[in-house]
């Protein structure tokens, strides 16, 4: 379920690092809305929603945030804290971010704009989605 990318990155103990990332070369979508939250107080977590069609990239860009995904049928733990590292969150994928440090920075790239009717924020609605079958491909 987890699937991370690992960005390509330019490392320099002198001078610092710099990683960057190219649609369809590091990425399989156009980004076509980016968003970040910060000043989380520690310990808080957020998300407890899946998409139901919407992909996502995950990249703590400062600190350490815990993500907890559940696909209906099994759990998986990661914990972020490279911002060379991003995990991919894909539809039907319950997830939480559980901000662990002061001032994480979890960055978002979308492949798609908002849209509230794309969110599922009950889990009971969620599991029933599954039961359904509407994410077997
Ligand atoms: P939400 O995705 O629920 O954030 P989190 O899972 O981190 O708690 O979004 C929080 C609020 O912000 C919600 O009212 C929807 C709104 N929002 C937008 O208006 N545009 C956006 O691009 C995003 C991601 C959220």
């Amino acid at each position: 379920m987890i699937k991370t990318i690992k960005f390509k990155t330019i490392y320099s103990d002198e001078v610092g690092n710099l990683t960057f990332l190219e649609i369809f070369k590091d990425i399989a979508f156009p980004i076509k809305r980016m968003y970040y939250v910060y000043n989380v107080p520690k310990g808080v977590r957020r998300g407890n929603h899946a998409h139901k069609e919407l992909t996502q990239i995950l990249i703590a860009l400062n600190g350490t945030i815990r993500i907890n995904l559940d696909n209906g049928v099994e759990k998986e733990l990661v914990i972020l804290s490279d911002p060379d590292v991003g995990i991919i969150v894909e539809p039907g994928v319950w997830h939480t971010m559980e901000f662990i440090t002061d001032q994480a920075l979890l960055c978002v790239l979308a492949a798609d704009y908002y849209d509230e009717s794309d969110y599922i924020r009950s889990y009971n609605e969620f599991l029933s989605y599954m039961d359904k079958g509407y994410w077997k491909k």
